[in-house]
């Protein structure tokens, strides 16, 4: 006789079972690991852009079309980026420019919290400020442009707008301006920071010492500089 036919139906419908089951766990197992890894690389890889923008240093206008003189006038800022949408935050990443008279950076716009976060990697020093939505472009429109520029690279031709920061207050609770800015910010010393405008009684010539980062994250190049008293 046949070992098999020993073993009640029973039973082995019942083996049968377990082992469609186990095998329907393994494959959501599969299904789902794989889903999880690929949404990760696709991060990962998707998520950091390597851009620069050509600017004019000086004045809002652009030269005259097939000036070839002028040509030495464009400087480029290159930066990585990083736009996280769902979160609402952006990372800039300037590293040590060409011509050094600006600092290497890193910059966090928390536009959930409203925050600007400078960390000035010359000095280690961070530098906190409201976001100002008319300079930032958001997360989702800045993704656009980047991917609209990324076969070129390079934005056309640009201008650089400059503004300045007064150092204010020291901030000593870096854990209450939001998980990014914390990251950015733990362990160094942070400043608040003021626009220069919107500080009374400072006097145009008082002698300060400045430090210059230039980055972008519109259509235009920026210039920030910030200032101690
Ligand atoms: C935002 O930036 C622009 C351009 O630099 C400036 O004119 C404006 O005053 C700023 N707004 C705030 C709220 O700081």
């Amino acid at each position: 006789q046949d070992p098999e036919d020993a073993v009640p139906v029973g039973q082995r419908r019942a083996w049968c079972w377990c082992m469609c089951f186990g095998l329907a766990f393994m494959l959501a197992g599969v299904f789902l690991g794989g889903a999880y890894l690929y949404k990760y690389f696709a991060f990962q890889q998707g998520g950091v852009y390597f851009c620069g923008i050509k600017y004019i240093e000086d004045g809002l206008s652009l030269p005259e079309p097939g000036a070839e003189a002028q040509s030495a006038r464009y400087h480029t800022i290159e930066e990585n980026i990083q736009i996280l949408e769902e979160e609402d935050v952006e990372f800039i990443s300037v590293p040590v420019p060409e011509f050094a008279d600006s600092d290497p950076a890193d910059i966090v716009h928390d536009f959930h919290r409203r925050l600007t976060a400078y960390l000035d990697l010359s000095l280690d020093k961070c530098y906190v400020i409201p976001l100002n939505t008319s300079v930032v472009m958001p997360p989702k429109n800045f993704l656009e442009l980047l991917i609209n520029i990324k076969a070129g690279t390079y934005l056309p031709q640009s201008y650089l707008i400059h503004e300045q920061m007064i150092v204010t207050d020291r901030i000593e609770n870096v854990d209450q301006l939001g998980f990014f800015i914390y990251r950015l910010c733990r362990g160094k010393e942070t400043y608040k920071l003021q626009r220069k405008e919107a500080m009374k009684g400072i006097q145009k010539r008082e002698a300060m010492n400045c430090r210059k980062i230039r980055h972008f994250e519109n259509k235009f190049a920026m210039e920030t500089l910030i200032c101690e008293q």
